[in-house]
């Protein structure tokens, strides 16, 4: 996700790139290329395994795919997945630490497929996870399709925002602010800035064409975030649990695409039960 810059008005609207039917079929195959990465990896996260091998093998399946990932070298960025665990909120490094039994954690594929980026997150339970960290999970996720659900033209990026805000406080949980969702297509992080809390009506009018992520952080305590000293690892102040999901999206004449739908059905449960 990117930083936040709050931008707002109907000019930027203007300056926002539209897509024909070709970019959202390139941005379909990305899109369904990185989600079916989610669900290949899902098995494998499990107590005692390293994030490490989890990027390993993201790696491996993108190069199988002919896709490459887009945040290894991104700005400097090492690995080809992002792995959130826990208090992190985004951006956690993959490294050598095992996970262990009760940890949540976040995994963000970005695939660059023929030059389109299809960018997508889930939350994933290691081993049994407390009724807390699964609640918090669910109401990121069902934040996540109230956004979605905005999606159309006409309503503004505000909308978006409106939903997943009201949503997630009346859950009793708080929304980052430090970073949002952004436009893609053949950049990784474009404009327009989607903020994931916000008033109906506020911000860029949305208009059939529209390629954008919407990927709400949202956490158990407090929503101040801090980036640790690797100049990535994002962590709530308070440590307590944050949750993400994400999906890339393009607005159509009528409402929505959903590009990262999961090919197996495994959005969350991540892995089936039993
Ligand atoms: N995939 C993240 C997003 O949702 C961005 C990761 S950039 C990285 O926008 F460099 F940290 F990988
Ligand atoms: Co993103
Ligand atoms: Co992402």
């Amino acid at each position: 996700m990117s930083n936040v810059e709050v931008t707002r008005g109907a000019r930027e609207s203007n300056t926002i790139k539209l897509h024909g039917p070709e970019a959202f079929a390139a941005m379909r195959k990305a899109g369904q290329l990185a989600a079916a990465a989610l669900d290949m990896i899902g098995p494998f996260v499990q107590p005692g395994v390293a994030t490490d091998e989890l990027d390993d093998r993201v790696l491996e399946f993108a190069l199988d795919h002919g896709a490459v990932p887009a945040p290894l070298n991104y700005r400097g960025f090492p690995k080809s997945i992002c792995t959130s665990i826990n208090h992190v909120v985004c951006h956690g490094i993959p490294g050598p630490k095992p996970l262990r039994e009760g940890d949540i954690v976040n995994i963000d594929v970005t695939l660059i497929v023929d030059g389109w980026h299809g960018d997508t997150s889930r939350m994933y339970a290691v081993g049994q996870i407390s009724r807390r960290a699964e609640r918090l999970i669910e109401v990121t996720y069902e934040a996540l399709r109230l956004g979605v659900e905005q999606v159309k033209p006409g309503n503004t990026i505000g909308h978006i925002g409106a939903a997943i805000q009201e949503f997630a406080e009346k859950e009793r949980c708080s929304i980052v602010r430090d970073f949002c969702g952004h436009g893609l297509g053949r950049v990784f992080h474009d404009r327009p800035n989607i903020l994931h809390y916000g008033e109906r009506g506020e911000g860029v009018v949305m208009e059939p064409g529209m390629l954008f992520t919407i990927e709400p952080m949202i956490n158990l305590g407090k929503a101040h975030v801090k980036v640790l000293a690797d100049g990535w690892t994002a962590v709530t102040r308070d440590r307590e649990l944050s949750a993400q999901f994400e999906h890339s999206v393009g607005v159509t004449e009528t409402g929505v695409e959903v590009f990262t739908h999961s090919p197996a059905g495994l959005e969350w449960p991540s892995v089936p039960k039993g």
